[in-house]
């Protein structure tokens, strides 16, 4: 698929609609959920306290932690014939699209028949996802039916005990935390504004969840990360990585997990990740992945000027904790449904439907010819 592009297009710059939730590229490291700074997020907080700042409207005292992170657990079992679904999937699927059939069928078993359940149904969803995609992943895989009692208190630990079937490393939990918060909000991307688009119909948020986890697949959106693993392990030395590089540039190609559309200087959120990718690296004894990797961004910097956004070392990062490559944008699912969901919070407490005008380009205005004189 090729993206057309026409003089304007991509509403660049034009401000749709209000949020109180994030901002992007205007204040302290670029990256704000509601005022605090996604740096000092990741350094001091769980993902589920980011979950309860973007959903609640406030990070959580202890007693109020303690209770969502219960009430999440609480909420982990996938229902019978969810599980049955699951099962019948083939294992040549997209993770991703089983995340968006397990989202759309989780909405015909459990509905939100009324906007009053929206944060018990959001909270169910949020504590489910990590269970759909890995209990689909190991039992067509591997023929395993995984169980959803890990007794994990995050959802990243969760997702990860399930995955590789034993509880992880404290570094492993820390490093899903800090990618859950790096990717839970990010103001009006594409998958954000499918979502808002959606919930200004005022319909049900399994359908908002689910039309948003479609356009995030994308490989110029989410699928990034899972893209630019594709290509830097191809490559078996920084040295093969730059001539590859610059080939593709030559080439006129997309390097992926580089470029924005608003951030210009950087991605504050590369920087953070990066770290830690560099240290799950040293913990596996890795020479050529990260090595690769940072000659990209040398290249890619020296070459054209660009900057890794958010997805480039998730790459390698998630390489390093063992998780396979296809599960990547379903991480990234787990996270954002935060995002997607405040963000159809807002668009139904203030809720006009979205309606933009198109520029028309076809035929002028004309009469229907019989049938006998048309060519
Ligand atoms: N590799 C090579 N060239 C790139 C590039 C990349 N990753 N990203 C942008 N460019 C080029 C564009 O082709 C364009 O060139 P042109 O002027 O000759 O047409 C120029 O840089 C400016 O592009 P820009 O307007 O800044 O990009 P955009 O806003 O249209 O698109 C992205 C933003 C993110 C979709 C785009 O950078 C991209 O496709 N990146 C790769 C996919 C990715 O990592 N997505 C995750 C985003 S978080």
């Amino acid at each position: 698929m090729t993206e057309k592009k026409l003089g304007g297009a991509g509403l660049r710059g034009q401000v749709a609609g209000q949020t109180a939730l994030c901002t992007v590229g205007t204040q302290g490291s670029g990256l704000n959920y509601r005022g605090y700074d996604v740096d000092d997020l990741a350094d001091n907080c769980i993902f589920e306290e980011v979950a309860h700042l973007i959903l609640k409207g406030k990070l959580p005292n202890q007693a109020e932690l303690d209770a969502y992170q219960d009430k999440l657990m609480s909420l982990r079992e996938l229902p019978d014939a969810l599980k049955i679904g699951l099962e019948l999937i083939p294992a040549s699927a997209h993770p991703m699209d089983v995340m968006r059939t397990g989202v759309s069928l989780l909405g015909n078993l459990e509905q939100e028949t009324d906007f009053s359940q929206q944060q018990d149904a959001v909270d169910r969803i949020l504590a489910l996802l990590p269970a759909i995609v890995v209990y689909w992943y190991r039992f067509a895989n591997d023929g395993i039916r995984v169980s959803t009692a890990t007794g994990a208190k995050t959802i990243g630990g969760h997702f990860l005990h399930m995955l590789h079937g034993e509880a992880p490393s404290e570094l492993h939990e820390r490093v899903m935390n800090v990618s859950l918060i790096l990717y839970a909000e990010h103001e009006f991307n594409a998958s954000t504004f499918n979502g808002r688009v959606a919930a200004s119909t005022l319909t049900d948020i399994h359908s908002v969840i689910t039309g948003a986890i479609g356009t995030l697949r994308g490989p110029l959106h989410g699928g990034a990360n899972e893209a630019a693993m594709e290509m830097i392990e191809q490559w078996n030395s920084p040295d093969e990585a730059e001539a590859a590089i610059l080939q593709k540039l030559a080439n006129k190609e997309l390097i992926m997990g580089f470029g924005h559309a608003v951030y210009k200087e950087k991605d504050p959120r590369n920087a953070i990740i990066k770290k830690w990718s560099e240290k799950l690296s040293k913990e596996v004894g890795d020479q050529i992945l990260y090595a690769v990797s940072v000659r990209c961004e040398e290249v890619m910097k020296r070459e054209k000027g660009m900057f890794c956004n958010a997805d480039f070392f998730h790459a390698s990062a998630y390489k390093f904790m063992g998780i396979p490559t296809g599960l990547f944008t379903p991480i990234f699912v787990m996270s954002r449904v935060t995002g997607w969901a405040a963000h159809a919070f807002e668009q139904r407490a203030n809720n006009r439907i979205i309606r933009p005008s198109a520029e028309y380009t076809g035929p002028e205005h004309r009469k229907v010819p019989p049938i006998s004189q048309r060519s």
